[in-house]
């Protein structure tokens, strides 16, 4: 009796101190003293010589013991001591987690992020306006004869004819909209989504992004305008990049110019992408035509301004050398997860 006390001491301390560093180990633990053939099993039937007064006290101490071992092998299961756990229980502690995939931003939003980045840091406020436009806003107030091309059916996608309501097929209709409620000094840009009836191709869509700007002050000259776009060039696209103007024609604009950038694909000597000129054409400008800001009450004695637009996956194209417009509007994972990255 007095051996057989001492026996299942031993055997506590010995159940205590294991520990499964393998599945295999808490299995094998199980067979050791659980199992049919286990030591839990043979010290229960040393009951049969233990004299009949002692077996109550006896029966509790072997009773305790084996709930003892048993709770010792729930644990190695449940938690596992290091790995021991794994392939005891359900659950594989040593596989890699289920990644998480991370989103990335489209690669238009990154250029237009930037564009308004480079723009606000030279004061000029964030305007945005209406995607549905009236006749006014998109084509009058622009200062758009009535027989001008470009309001012809065949750019124009529109809602109703007689009043006109249109989908905007620039974002200089937003001037407009910034005119008609602020007062100079006005620096805003206008970011945002405009439509023209095309036939999709690799070249064109129905539609595209562009970025206005607009700067109206007193004093403010064409020089300001060359300042700031090539400031503007040079954060976007490198401080080895050059610019030239061409002289153009907009209706709501006077003198208007076209802003080239040197090729960025073939630095200037020539390739498919600058069509071997070298240079790159990139947004349309100009002083503010007079009848434009008289159509605001704007004194177009004592204000100047000038004003830009730039198309957004023109800007992608050269940035990121996506030479199809299609991909930007299909969605397809492969191409955008590509952007992953960039901010
Ligand atoms: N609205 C013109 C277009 O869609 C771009 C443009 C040219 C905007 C000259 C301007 C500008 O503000 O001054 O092609």
């Amino acid at each position: 009796m007095e051996q057989l006390l001492k026996q299942i001491a031993g055997y506590k301390e010995e159940v205590t101190s294991f520990m499964a560093s393998t599945p295999d180990a808490a299995e094998e633990f199980r067979i050791k003293w659980l199992g049919t053939k286990g030591l839990v099993k043979t010290v229960m039937s040393e009951m049969k010589n233990v004299p009949a007064d002692q077996r109550k006290e006896f029966g509790q101490v072997l009773n305790e013991f084996k709930l003892f071992v048993e709770a010792k092998y729930e644990s190695l299961k449940e938690t596992g001591q290091g790995n021991a756990g794994a392939g005891v229980s359900d659950i594989d502690w040593s596989l890699p987690g289920d990644p998480t995939p991370v989103g990335s931003r489209h690669p238009l939003s990154i250029v237009r992020n930037q564009v308004v980045s480079i723009f606000s840091r030279l004061g000029f406020a964030v305007a945005e306006g209406p995607e549905i436009e009236d006749d006014w806003h998109n084509f009058g107030a622009m200062n758009l004869p009535e027989d001008h091309p470009a309001r012809d059916m065949q750019d124009t996608f529109y809602i109703n004819r007689d009043p006109a309501w249109l989908l905007r097929t620039h974002t200089s209709s937003v001037q407009a909209r910034v005119m008609e409620k602020q007062k100079p000094p006005i620096r805003v840009i206008c970011p945002g989504r405009v439509y023209r009836n095309e036939t999709i191709s690799a070249r064109a869509h129905c539609f595209f992004h562009q970025v206005e700007g607009l700067y109206i002050d007193e004093n403010v000259s064409f020089a300001d305008l060359k300042q700031t776009l090539y400031f503007f060039v040079q954060e976007m696209f490198g401080k080895d990049v050059k610019i030239r103007f061409r002289p153009s024609y907009f209706p709501f604009t006077e003198p208007s110019a076209e802003m080239d950038i040197s090729c960025l694909i073939c630095g200037g000597s020539g390739c498919n992408v600058c069509k071997h000129t070298g240079w790159v054409e990139i947004l349309g400008s100009g002083m503010v035509h007079p009848k434009v800001l008289e159509n605001f009450n704007i004194d177009p004695e004592k204000y100047t301004g000038f004003a830009f637009g730039m198309g957004v996956e023109r800007i992608c194209q050269l940035k990121y050398r996506v030479n199809d417009l299609r991909l930007y509007s299909q969605n397809d994972i492969r191409f955008l997860k590509q952007f992953t990255g960039a901010v």
